[in-house]
């Protein structure tokens, strides 16, 4: 299949072109697309053939649920049996954003996208040409990161076609993502609830809204929560290492003579997040065998940086 780039600036809608790429879902395709977090790969929600077809082009397990990506809060009480009262609290305050809500589902959402679990996680993205797309399509749009599984989630159209070219129907390239890492996903299923994945919207930003908040403390040992967390994630080829200060950094380069290394540095955690993932995707290309990382403290945007750097370097 070829795929097809339709290219649109992320604050001037051209109504032709969100309507061609509308029709693709509706027909039952594959649209990748811009959002504020990373981009995704967009089917109708609604549609079992459509869902499988992601899992197919991206090498997805099965058992890894998917986000439905809505427009407004009418979608949502199609898709959500319940919305707690916190829930409704988070959404007044945060959407449309990077922020994704894991709810009791409804009949109408097929087990493909849930994996089987009675929850549905749901998100209303801010990007302009994202919320254009799922109002034109008329549905509420699955869409997982657009990359192949286990590599690092795309920031750029030209990261979605490296790694799911010729794989979809098209893409539509807005330019680089705001943020650069996945949304903060939250479990409103239980009274308080819980971070499943630390994202921009920090646990503190939701307690000051609805009180306590609990955190996933190692995903990766318990039975996972958020089933995707249990998979190798975000890797590119080389090998990571994290370092914590100069001392270990010098300590990493002498212990790897022989091996070509890449240093990533920031300015900022704003930075890291949106750069990240690209530098990775760039030291594959460069050839780099060893990418070495500092850490960033784990609180508040660090925990969502940290959250994937660990996942990238294989714990
Ligand atoms: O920012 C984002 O969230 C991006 C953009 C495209 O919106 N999407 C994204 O999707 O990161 P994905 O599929 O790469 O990650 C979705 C995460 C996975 O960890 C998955 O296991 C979890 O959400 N998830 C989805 N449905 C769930 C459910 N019903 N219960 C628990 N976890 C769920
Ligand atoms: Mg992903």
């Amino acid at each position: 299949m070829k795929t097809k780039i339709i290219k649109l600036s992320p604050d001037n809608t051209d109504t032709n072109k969100i309507e061609e790429a509308a029709r693709i879902i509706r027909e039952s395709g594959l649209v990748a697309f811009p959002t504020e977090t990373v981009y995704g790969l967009g089917a109708n929600g609604l549609d079992e053939i459509a869902v499988r077809r992601i899992f197919a082009a991206k090498g997805r397990p099965s058992d890894n649920p998917l986000i439905l990506h809505v427009c407004n809060t009418k979608q949502v009480k199609t898709l959500a049996a319940k919305i707690p009262v916190k829930a409704e609290k988070l959404m007044k305050k945060f959407w449309p954003g990077p922020l994704t809500f894991v709810l009791k589902k409804t009949e109408i959402v097929p087990d493909i996208v849930t994996a089987g679990l009675d929850s549905v996680a749901v998100r209303m993205p801010k990007n302009r040409i994202a919320k254009d797309l799922i109002k034109a399509s008329g549905f509420p749009i699955a869409a997982p990161s657009a990359n192949i599984s286990g590599r690092p989630s795309p920031t750029s159209a030209e990261h979605v076609l490296d790694d799911l070219d010729g794989k979809i129907d098209a893409v539509i390239d807005g330019g680089e993502v705001d943020i650069g890492l996945e949304s903060t996903v939250v479990d409103m299923t239980k009274d308080i609830p819980t971070i499943l994945r630390p994202g921009k919207i920090t646990k503190k930003q939701l307690e000051v809204v609805v009180g306590k908040i609990y955190k996933v403390k190692s995903p990766d040992h318990e039975k996972p929560r958020a089933p995707g967390m249990k998979y190798r994630h975000y890797s590119p080829r080389g090998k990571i290492e994290l370092v914590r200060n100069e001392d270990e950094l010098k300590k990493v380069v002498e212990r790897y003579p022989e091996k070509k290394i890449k240093i990533l540095s920031y300015r900022d955690e704003t930075e890291m997040g949106k750069k990240m993932f690209k530098d990775f995707r760039d030291s594959d290309k460069e050839g780099y065998d060893l990418i070495v990382v500092k850490e960033v403290e784990d609180k508040d945007f660090g925990s969502a940086i940290m959250d994937r750097l660990r996942k990238a370097s294989g714990g």
